[in-house]
């Protein structure tokens, strides 16, 4: 069976596979063009990609391809309704990277609350400024706002909890065992808005949450709270984020991901939003530990096991 991975991979999970008698190719430039005449030139079963985009120009130039495996959680990168329409199946590897992005959040919130990067710009400057960075709100006993309470947001509310905070969420499915807890509270999405000090969205993308938080929901929150977005850039009117950044309608901003953000992993990248002084924003990283990746490597390696040995597909997200 022939495999193509058009990503960087963990090497023992390549070992593996070739273990079970597969042909691999990998190439983590794979991009756009380059991956559409991989796929022609390799003639893969299986193709295994984290960030690559599989799209309707990929999907057409392959008779082979039965299976694609996104090594990751999210699969908005991946044309499924396409790639079903002419018996492809994708898979994901959920849940195993939902910690790494967890402690990004929390990471990204204490670097808000107490100006970590400007102190660390300054300090590097050897400017010595302690009465301005000597100003924080603190986190204990504030309200954290998240706005689904899946796998990721369940590790963001256990760490927010840990550090004493309150915390309300909004979701479509009640998150049953944090509702017994007493500082915990279910809550309309426009009340979350108004309620939290710190707003952390992580909702998948889709149809259903593209631009959820928009210029009004936006326009709900208090002036000193944090919007933080580690989900998809989609999911946030990104030009309504930058005017209330701008205008001080909220505090600041911290992001992992943008509505453009590059495909590649090395690009030039202009966005508006991030020359902003009171936005903080990181570079697509929040799956990137070496522990998340080494799991879902594993993850991968064993839906292509089933796959091989058993023809079934684990995590099919396009049955
Ligand atoms: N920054 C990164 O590198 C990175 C890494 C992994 C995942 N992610 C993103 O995080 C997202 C969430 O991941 P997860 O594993 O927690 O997913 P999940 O499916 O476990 O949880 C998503 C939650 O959102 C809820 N939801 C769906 N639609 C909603 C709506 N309209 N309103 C309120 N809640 C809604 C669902 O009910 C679910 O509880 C992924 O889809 C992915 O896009 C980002």
């Amino acid at each position: 069976m022939k495999v193509l991975i058009a990503d960087k991979f963990d090497a023992t999970g390549i070992d593996q596979i070739k273990a079970m008698g597969c042909e691999i190719t990998q190439d983590a430039d794979l991009k756009e063009a380059a991956l559409t005449q991989a796929l022609k030139d390799v003639q893969p079963a299986v193709l295994i990609v984290r960030s690559t985009k599989v799209q309707a120009e990929q999907l057409a130039a392959t008779q082979t391809l039965k299976l694609v495996i996104r090594a990751g959680s999210g699969f908005n990168t991946i044309d499924i309704v396409n790639a079903k329409e002419k018996g492809i199946k994708v898979a994901n590897c959920p849940g195993l990277n939902s910690t790494a992005v967890a402690e990004l959040t929390m990471g990204l919130i204490l670097a808000l609350d107490r100006h970590i990067v400007d102190n660390v710009n300054d300090l590097r400057k050897g400017v010595w400024d302690k009465k301005k960075y000597g100003k924080a709100r603190g986190l204990k006993g504030r309200t954290i706002g998240i706005i689904g309470m899946g796998q990721i947001g369940k590790l963001v509310a256990r760490r927010a909890l840990a550090f004493e905070m309150n915390l309300i969420y909004a979701d479509v499915i009640p998150a049953a065992e944090f509702d017994s807890l007493e500082n915990v509270k279910r809550v309309e999405l426009d009340e979350l808005m108004k309620q939290a000090d710190i707003v952390s969205i992580h909702v998948p993308a889709m149809k259903e949450t593209e631009g959820m938080v928009n210029a009004q929901r936006i326009g709900l929150m208090q002036p000193h709270a944090f919007f933080i977005n580690t989900c998809r850039g989609t999911v946030v009117d990104e030009a309504a984020l930058v005017a209330a950044l701008r205008d001080g309608k909220i505090a600041a901003a911290a992001c992992d991901v943008y509505a453009n953000e590059p495909a590649a992993t090395k690009d030039s990248f202009a966005c508006e939003i991030k020359d902003l002084p009171n936005f903080y924003g990181t570079h697509h990283i929040g799956a990137s530990t070496d522990q998340a990746q080494a799991a879902v490597g594993e993850e991968a390696v064993r839906i292509v096991k089933e796959f091989k040995e058993k023809g079934t597909v684990l995590h099919c997200v396009n049955e």
